[in-house]
């Protein structure tokens, strides 16, 4: 089997409480049994599971197309919508435009409905002027504040420009296929819909039309991320794989001690990514009192900062890096002048630096390195990652399906208005 992602666990083994360790190892097959026969609780979030393989290429053909033609009348495409309905498509988005050897189009995206700064939409209606708008709203429960904020601001901007006729065409709304404010509206003002599917929780849902569409708008090939996460759904069906593994160590380490995952990355390109995997483990696991908290670390600029308090502060954090091993040509060829050292073996360089001297540090480090910067390659990332999650959930006992805690801010939020 070629390992797309690779994890080395060897500087984490010394660190993990050998009893709880034994014990996890034990309960696996079981727990993956259960999720694969969606008998656990959160088994009506499960359709993540089974998506790649079961996606039907015209239907991702379909969003394609519809991406085309919106993006025919555009220069400035809004994205609207947060948390689950944001970070999976701007993931893949910033980490595909990064290794691209040249734009291929010149649709400048533009976020919104990730905040409630005067500021952020002062600047955002300033940046449109003159261009042609299209957008994208993307909610599953349709009443989200922040995206409904942002699509009332966009709608009420877009109305002074654009015929009702013309929005028509260029407004797409993301949302349930049955319910919610949004589809409402939607269908009344006779925009057009894609649906998000009712059994999969929008951190989930990175490999559906909430994330396929905006990646398509962007000219990303899509279906490479679905194939990429269709064979991740294959090599991760037994068992004993990579992301249980990953699971196994996350959930081995003493919890009293080890309160903290951070994800290390040295390549910018993925930020967002890192950003995408706090929600998925944060939200997924973080309830009952229990749960590792995610952080991101950048570097190389986060070594000049928290790179101290990560050698000698408190021994709180699982340090796990996230690397690639190949990249394109005409990066990997890239070197400093005076040395001749490519700048590929140079990160390289730092990174094993780093993961050494946090290991002598005392720190738990563990290793995960993808092949490449392909879509493929990402969308079995993806996947791994989901997977690994709900190993993790269920060793941990929650249900890491649902967000009560998020919830719990909405309603008090609405009790306020
Ligand atoms: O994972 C989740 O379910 C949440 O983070 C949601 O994605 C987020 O709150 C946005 O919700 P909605 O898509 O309903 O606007």
């Amino acid at each position: 089997m070629t390992d797309w992602i690779r994890l080395d666990s060897t500087l984490a083994l010394p660190h993990v409480d050998p009893k709880q360790f034994f014990a996890n190892e034990k309960r696996i097959p079981k727990l993956h049994q259960a999720l694969h026969q969606k008998t656990l609780p959160g088994n009506e979030f499960l359709g993540w599971l089974e998506l790649p393989e079961k996606t039907d290429p015209a239907k991702v053909q379909g969003i394609v197309d519809l991406a085309d033609d919106l993006r025919s009348c555009s220069e400035c495409f809004l994205h609207l919508g947060i948390g689950g309905s944001y970070l999976g498509s701007r993931s893949a988005i910033e980490f595909y435009q990064a290794f691209q050897p040249k734009t291929a189009h010149t649709l400048t995206i533009h976020y919104a409905g990730i905040d409630l700064s005067p500021a952020s939409y002062y600047r955002l209606f300033q940046s449109l002027e003159d261009r042609e708008i299209c957008l994208n709203v993307i909610s599953k429960s349709g009443s989200t504040l922040e995206t409904s904020v942002a699509f009332q601001l966009c709608l009420d901007y877009m109305k002074k420009r654009y015929s009702a006729k013309e929005l028509k065409k260029r407004i797409v709304v993301t949302t349930d296929p049955e319910r919610g404010a949004l589809l409402h509206l939607a269908k009344e003002a006779g925009y057009r819909t894609l649906p998000v599917n009712p059994d999969i929780g929008g951190r989930y849902s990175v490999l559906t039309a909430v994330g396929l569409f905006p990646m398509a708008m962007m000219g990303l090939p899509v279906q490479t991320l679905l194939d990429g996460a269709r064979l991740a759904q294959e090599n991760l069906l037994k068992p004993s794989n990579p992301a249980n593994a990953y699971a196994l160590i996350q959930q081995s380490l003493p919890s009293h001690k080890i309160m903290i995952e951070a994800l290390a990355s040295f390549e910018p390109a993925l930020d967002y990514f890192t950003e995408w995997w706090k929600q998925l483990f944060g939200e997924s696991l973080g309830k009952e009192g229990k749960g590792l908290f995610p952080a991101g670390i950048h570097y190389s600029t986060d070594l000049h900062s928290l790179g101290q308090y990560l050698q000698e502060g408190r021994r709180t954090i699982l340090e796990t890096f996230l690397t690639i091993d190949s990249l394109p040509k005409h990066l990997s060829q890239l070197s400093q002048p005076v040395t001749n050292t490519t700048l590929t073996k140079l990160n390289e360089q730092a990174w094993k630096a780093t993961m050494a001297a946090h290991s002598d540090g005392g720190l738990p480090c563990l290793s995960l390195q993808m092949r490449d910067t392909t879509l493929f390659t990402l969308g079995y990332l993806y996947y791994f990652m989901m997977k690994a999650c709900a190993m993790s959930g269920y060793l941990l006992g929650v249900n890491p399906f649902n967000q009560p805690g998020v919830e719990k801010y909405k309603s008090y939020m609405r009790n306020q208005q």
